[in-house]
């Protein structure tokens, strides 16, 4: 009852005030000699209120200081004026007003960071005033120098803006260096809001303006006024007055109940805030903005726009804040600042060797348009696939976007890119397809597949054939499904889903599925695999079963732990692990089935695929192995790389399996572990020297794989009958040698035409099978250099004149892999690097 009646007369606040004025401050004007020094525990000057406070305020995270001025009577310190944005202090810095009346910031060795410009004479004392103002005052008590005339990027009720002087924001919340946006009266009038250029501060266009031009050739008498009501407004010379901010949301945030403030912010809106004075730790709320849309607002043809470069706005909250985007395949140039625009490593490059674009590149849709950046080339009546492939086919093509009937390809960079309504046309991006992994939330365009001989039969015989064939057709789909299904499916219980998607199956159904693991599909060096089906959100799917050797009964939670981490691993040219089954000493993996079997198969095989096929199979395995090594959230280093392990999918796609096992089988010490390490042919020496392994182990099994894709043939094959030609990585490295690289070819027509590819790729595999691991690439530029990203230097010769390679070696003495060097304690110490 009582409380509600003090409210109805409006006491609390009053009462609440009351108290905020009884504390008591250690106010006193600041005279000549008086210093503070930057540290932790630092006074300061405040106010005679105590509502603000002029000293060292240290930056987050950071052991440096800004000397500046905040207010001191609520929890947030939020800061009002700053000296030293672009270069902070660190501790021990000093800032002085001398005996002589020159305010001076010092660094701890005594150099003069920052002072009043220009230099006021004849001070008498220092005052931090109520209003937030700080004041050198002349010996004739007139003010000489105030922060009021000298802003940043805040200012207070009372303070007024004068022509030519420029209020900038910061960079980020906690980056105080100054930003391009800034807010200023100009000559004519106006007040606006522009952005600026380094380093001579040239002005692009206004994104905001007063609409209070005066004096279009004189200098105007125009005046900015924060009245101390809180109203902002623009007195005329002549003496009118035109509102500023929103005069009619005013009253409802007296100044007597808030403290109000008007910042340029780091997102380029000029907004006013008030925070209630009591309680204090309420809030800062924005209670008006300008301008409405910054993003639509920003028209210039020159400069960046808002979000800067290859970027893209969209209006973000209720508060004006724009949100801005890198372009797809970009990142923020700088993390710390969302407004600085975007870069990407790569290169577009137009020497594509004998690669289709598509090989290299995707599409990728957005609602974006870039109106002011100018087109360098505009075809009408496309339509949007036309446009973009258009795009794809056109090597200085970054962008095209397909808006007012015109396919309009942008130059680089482009600027001033905004999100555009769903039917205002569409934006065509193309991105380098290592960056498209399956986390990005764009569309992707799919093009439809160069039609396989068979896949077009099928069309046609679906198209182009009668009712009756169809059905004839799906009868004999049915039953081949069907027989497969043949009775074993009926699940001891529904597999249970963990997160991301996980399932967990018990012993029992995988072996009903596996029909009794009956019809085994391969063996490699973790466990033996078999085909199995289940019954997988609601279709029968065919699975491949893995069933690990040996393990021992322990460590059950640290497989599930590691399962999961495996299964979180999307990556199209990765095998997906679909679920598990962890009971006791059955520990099994279930993955997706991979209708074409291994690249073993292919390369050594019958079968052998054309050129243009291995070598997009090549790239596609850098593009998993790049992923392993650099995208995931923990490293994975393979450990076991050889076509053994790299499967075939349905549409012909490279898919590497087994990732992640050597980290799985580590805590499983029972086993004996030989036969874990890599495969011979393709081990990098430093399994077996004393040094660390890396993600370049996985880089040196590539390298040999690669030219293996190349030759269509084992690294090792002893049955040649030219002996220089039994060990693979030495024959091409003669054959470099030599320059004789066409022999390595020499039943393949299509290679043998292709030799500038052929060249490039020996380059790369010969950089891969550097016996230094620090000499070899990562993944990652190697799968540049394969994309032409960056160019191919020369390689060393992988092994020093004279020396045996280390291949030869490991053919000569098959004993040495399990010398004592190699016994499972060793390669146990080994296996933890697989992590
Ligand atoms: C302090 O105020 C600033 C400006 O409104 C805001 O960005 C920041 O999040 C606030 N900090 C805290 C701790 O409330
Ligand atoms: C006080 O001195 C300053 C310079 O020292 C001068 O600019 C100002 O006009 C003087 N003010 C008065 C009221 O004399
Ligand atoms: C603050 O921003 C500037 C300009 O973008 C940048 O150079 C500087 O590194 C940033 N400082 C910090 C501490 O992030
Ligand atoms: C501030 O400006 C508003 C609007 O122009 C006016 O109503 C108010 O009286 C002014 N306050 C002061 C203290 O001058
Ligand atoms: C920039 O694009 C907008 C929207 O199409 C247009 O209104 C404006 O005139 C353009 N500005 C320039 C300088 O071309
Ligand atoms: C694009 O790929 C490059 C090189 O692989 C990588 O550094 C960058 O972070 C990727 N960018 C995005 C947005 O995924």
């Amino acid at each position: 009852m009582a409380s509600s009646f003090l409210h109805h007369l409006g006491l609390i606040p009053l009462i609440a005030m009351l108290c905020v004025t009884v504390a008591q401050t250690n106010y006193q004007k600041i005279s000549l000699g008086r210093s503070l020094v930057a540290s932790d525990d630092s006074d300061s000057w405040p106010s005679p209120s105590g509502e603000f406070a002029f000293g060292f305020h240290r930056l987050e995270n950071q052991n440096l200081y800004l000397l500046s001025i905040w207010f001191d009577n609520i929890p947030n310190k939020t800061l009002v004026w700053y000296a030293n944005g672009d270069n902070p202090v660190p501790k021990g810095s000093k800032v002085e007003l001398t005996s002589d009346g020159l305010l001076n910031l010092k660094d701890p060795g005594g150099n003069i960071v920052w002072h009043p410009n220009p230099i006021p004479s004849g001070v008498a004392y220092a005052d931090m005033l109520d209003t937030g103002n700080f004041v050198l005052v002349g010996t004739n008590t007139s003010n000489v120098w105030q922060s009021f005339d000298n802003p940043v990027d805040t200012l207070l009720p009372t303070q007024t803006l004068g022509v030519d002087i420029s209020v900038s924001a910061r960079t980020a919340a906690e980056n105080f260096t100054r930003s391009r946006f800034e807010l200023r009266l100009i000559r004519d009038g106006n007040l606006v809001l522009n952005t600026i250029a380094w380093p001579k501060e040239n002005k692009y266009e206004a994104y905001y303006w007063s609409n209070t031009v005066d004096s279009p050739d004189g200098i105007t008498g125009n005046k900015l006024i924060f009245n101390e009501s809180g109203y902002l407004y623009i007195i005329k010379t002549e003496g009118d007055v035109v509102n500023v901010n929103s005069a009619s949301t005013i009253p409802s945030f007296p100044i007597r109940d808030y403290y109000h403030r008007v910042t340029v912010d780091y997102d380029g809106v000029l907004r006013q805030y008030a925070h209630p004075k009591t309680p204090r730790n309420g809030e800062w709320t924005a209670i008006w903005f300008a301008p409405n849309d910054i993003c639509s607002s920003m028209n210039g043809e020159r400069g960046g726009g808002t979000c800067g470069f290859n970027s893209y706005c969209s209006p973000g909250s209720t508060d004006g804040s724009p949100n801005c985007q890198c372009l797809p395949g970009f990142r923020f140039s700088d993390p710390g600042n969302k407004f600085n625009g975007c870069k990407r490593d790569a290169i577009q490059n137009c020497d594509l060797g004998s690669l289709r674009p598509e090989d290299i590149y995707d599409m990728q849709e957005l609602n974006v348009n870039w109106p002011n950046s100018t087109n360098y080339d505009s075809l009408e009546s496309l339509s949007d696939v036309e446009c973009s492939k258009s795009c794809l086919y056109d090597c200085q093509c970054v962008v095209a976007v397909n808006v007012d009937g015109a396919c309009r390809k942008k130059k680089f960079p482009v600027s001033n890119g905004k999100m555009l309504q769903p039917n205002d046309g569409k934006a065509f991006v193309k991105v380098p397809i290592s960056n498209t992994s399956s986390s990005d939330s764009y569309t992707r365009i799919d093009w439809p597949k160069r039609s396989p001989a068979t896949f077009s039969m099928v069309a046609k015989l679906l198209l182009g054939s009668s009712v009756f064939l169809n059905l004839l057709l799906v009868v004999a789909i049915l039953l081949i499904v069907l027989r497969s299904y043949d009775g074993r499916t009926k699940l001891h219980r529904p597999p249970s889903l963990l997160d991301n998607n996980l399932c967990t199956f018990t012993y029992q159904d995988l072996k009903v599925s596996t029909d009794c693991f009956k019809e085994e599909i391969g063996r490699g060096s973790f466990g033996t695999v078999y085909k199995g089906v289940l019954p997988l959100s609601g279709t029968l799917t065919i699975v491949a079963v893995k069933k690990l050797h040996n393990m021992s009964q322990d460590g059950e939670r640290e497989f599930k732990t590691e399962a999961s981490v495996i299964a979180k691993i999307h990556h199209k040219n990765l095998v997906r692990l679909i679920g598990f089954c962890n009971e006791g000493p059955h520990k099994l993996l279930v993955y997706e089935f991979m209708s074409n079997g291994s690249l073993a198969r292919f390369i050594f095989g019958e079968s052998r695929p054309e050129w243009g096929k291995r070598i997009q199979l090549a790239f596609e395995i850098a593009r998993g192995l790049t992923y392993l090594h650099e995208e995931c959230s923990t490293q994975i280093i393979h450990c076991d790389i050889k076509p053994q392990n790299i499967l075939v999918d349905d549409s012909f796609t490279a898919r590497i399996s087994d990732f992640g096992l050597a980290k799985l089988l580590i805590s499983d010490q029972s086993r004996t572990l030989t036969e874990i390490r890599g495969t011979k042919g393709y081990v990098a020496p430093e399994w077996f020297r004393n040094t660390r392994i890396t993600a370049k182990v996985d880089v040196y099994s590539y390298g040999v794989m690669l030219l293996e894709i190349i030759c269509s043939r084992k690294s090792i094959d002893m049955e040649r009958q030219n002996e220089a030609e039994q060990i693979l990585v030495d024959w091409v490295s003669d054959c470099y040698k030599a320059r004789k690289l066409d022999k390595l070819v020499e039943d393949d027509e299509e290679a043998r035409s292709d030799l500038k590819l052929l060249e490039k790729l020996v380059m790369v595999a010969l950089w891969c099978i550097q016996e230094d691991p620090t000499v070899r690439p990562s993944m990652k530029m190697v799968l540049h250099m394969l994309e032409g990203v960056c160019i191919v230097s020369a390689p060393p010769s992988p092994f020093p004149d004279g020396s045996i390679s280390w291949n030869r070696q490991l053919s000569w003495h098959p004993v040495r892999t399990s010398s004592s060097l190699s016994g499972p304690k060793f390669i146990l110490d080994k296996l933890q690097d697989c992590l």
